[in-house]
């Protein structure tokens, strides 16, 4: 599933949003105050839409994506000061901003440096994409005819800013990153990407998976210190 229509005007967002949308430079910690309510809020909305629900509904998740188009839409609580692309050589980087105790309703923003790619894979878990900047093009992948025939390509499009994607659990896609430089996007995952032992990657070649071991390497938001001196 794909979105492309605008953020939702009736979400009910903090007011302090809009201080932070109209000044230019806020001071960090307002800046991190402002987002961590906005996150918070926004987790909130998350929470009563999915319920308890280990797999929610394509309903759902569009309801899901709704929100969290609207939170990347407010790209200025999200600036590369407490968010710094990935160093010289390293291919990403995760920042976690929000996460249940028991690790469900995990959202990174998504740092892929330009030329990183990911093999097919699956996250074994329902996910939703939204941009912030920058495209991140996708191709979703399907078994083919016969165990041994492959994956074939499903389909391929590209999330940018105001656009979102969800996937199911068992969906397999993969990611290929061009531009300039890293992108900038919110990913909500059912569960912590540290703590999936049955996501797979794939070879389309031959379909043949094998489990996903090697674990992200997930950082929290610069500190303010760093940042108030970016
Ligand atoms: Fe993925």
């Amino acid at each position: 599933m794909q979105h492309q229509n605008r953020p939702p005007s009736g979400g009910r967002l903090p007011a302090a949003y809009f201080a932070i949308m109209t000044t230019s430079r806020p001071p960090a910690d307002i800046l991190t105050q402002t987002r961590t309510t906005a996150v918070a809020a926004t987790m909130q909305q998350i929470r009563a839409i999915i319920g308890a629900a280990l797999e929610p509904t394509p309903q759902q998740l569009e309801q899901v994506a709704a929100c969290l188009r609207q939170l990347a839409a407010l790209g200025g609580l999200f600036p590369d000061a407490h968010f710094p692309g990935p160093d010289e050589g390293v291919a990403e980087t995760l920042y976690l901003l929000s996460e249940d105790d028991d690790l469900n309703n995990a959202l990174y923003l998504y740092r892929p440096a330009p030329g990183m790619s990911t093999p097919p894979h699956d996250h074994s878990t329902w996910a939703v994409i939204a941009g912030i900047e920058g495209e991140e093009p996708n191709t979703v992948w399907q078994s083919g005819t016969a165990p041994e025939s492959g994956l074939q390509i499903s389909r391929r499009f590209s999330v940018g800013p105001g656009q979102s994607a969800c996937f199911t659990h068992d969906q397999i896609h993969s990611i290929a990153i061009a531009g300039e430089r890293a992108i900038k996007h919110l990913h909500l995952y059912g569960h912590s990407l540290l703590d999936l032992p049955r996501r797979r990657d794939f070879n389309a070649a031959d379909g043949s998976s094998w489990p996903q071991t090697e674990k992200p390497l997930v950082l929290p938001p610069q500190s303010l210190t760093a940042a108030s001196h970016a």
